[in-house]
């Protein structure tokens, strides 16, 4: 009862900020994602009726209490009742990037877990029911179950919300450079984010009414592979997230002044001809997307800014696979 899997972080283009179900982690609102290949999480899961508890292990350190343990529980939970069993499990988890800075971990770290867990304790799902478990474990999880394009659709109950693979990872060679600049976890994490928004935000319902369309043009825009109407759809999606909330009280604010330079610094290159958009999510890092023509533009864009730590460049990647 072991088995091992990987999975790839994504990014969306049109964000997903909001729950509609807080117990069953349903969205409140779709979004449309690329998954990305080099950054990996792979996790292995052993089910053993020798353990007394289940056990976590993250980056090669034991993590013997707290939320993320919690969660981890959680989500073996819902994977051992679907399976029958009561064993507990051991987990060994491993990022090749930063853990909870921004970057995505959450989604790369519970799709892998979803696949993986489902294959140790001989649960037989298709890829949209593999897609609606890891949602109860990260919504945008649900995204990383799934390569290259994908859609999450929340649907009129929300029960089975689950991803949707628009196009393959080949479909469309767009970059995506991603900006580290700050290091350590993010201040506020995404749910407590998206219930602060909820809460307290006014714009929180027009950010949720203005998904829909936003969806609607980012699937159109990759299936014709339209780099100018996905740049706006994209950038509108990311702000308004922001906006939305930026306007909680008291307000959310998860950008450095880093954050601010690049977001210029992107808007004038295009003015200049370079092909490029930029996407925040819950941290302060910054992923500009381009096509492969305007990768040594981009590139040079971020290149000896003040507070920008790490630059990588990654392309479209696969969604969760078992390798062993
Ligand atoms: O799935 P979570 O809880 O990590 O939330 C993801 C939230 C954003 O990254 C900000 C937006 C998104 O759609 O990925």
């Amino acid at each position: 009862m072991q088995a091992t899997a990987i999975a790839h972080p994504n990014i969306a283009f049109v964000k997903y900020w909001g729950k509609r179900n807080i117990d069953r982690n349903v969205p409140a609102a779709g979004s449309v994602s690329m998954t990305l290949d080099g950054l990996e999480t792979r996790t292995s899961v052993e089910f053993s009726e020798a353990l007394a508890a289940d056990s976590l292990q993250l980056d090669g350190e034991p993590v013997g209490s707290g939320e993320t343990l919690q969660r981890v529980e959680s989500f073996l939970d819902l994977v051992r009742r679907r399976a029958g069993i009561e064993r507990a499990a051991q987990v060994e988890t491993r990022n090749n990037f930063p853990t909870a800075g921004g970057l995505a971990s959450s989604a790369s770290g519970f799709a892998a877990l979803a696949r993986a867990a489902t294959e140790a304790a001989g649960v037989d799902l298709n890829e949209r029911e593999l897609s609606a478990l890891a949602r109860r474990g990260s919504g945008s999880a649900a995204r990383s179950v799934f390569g290259g394009f994908v859609r999450m659709e929340v649907g009129e109950e929300g029960e089975g919300a689950a991803g949707f693979q628009i196009a393959e990872a080949d479909y469309w060679d767009l970059r995506c450079l991603i900006a580290e600049t700050a290091e350590g976890p993010k201040r506020v994490g995404s749910t407590e984010g998206m219930l602060h928004t909820e809460r307290t935000s006014p714009y929180y319902d027009a950010w949720i009414d203005s998904v829909g369309p936003d969806v609607d043009d980012a699937v159109s825009a990759i299936r014709d592979r339209n780099f100018g109407a996905l740049a706006e759809v994209a950038e509108r999606s990311c702000l308004r997230m922001h906006a939305a909330a930026m306007g909680s009280d008291p307000g959310l604010l998860y950008w450095n002044g880093t954050t601010v330079e690049l977001i210029h610094r992107v808007r004038a290159a295009r003015e200049g001809g370079v092909d490029a958009f930029f996407s925040i999510d819950a941290g302060p890092h910054v992923k500009i997307f381009c096509e492969p023509s305007d990768e040594a533009d981009t590139v040079s864009l971020v290149e000896g800014v003040d507070g920008v730590n790490d630059v990588r460049v990654v392309g479209p990647g696969d969604g969760a696979r078992l390798v062993e």
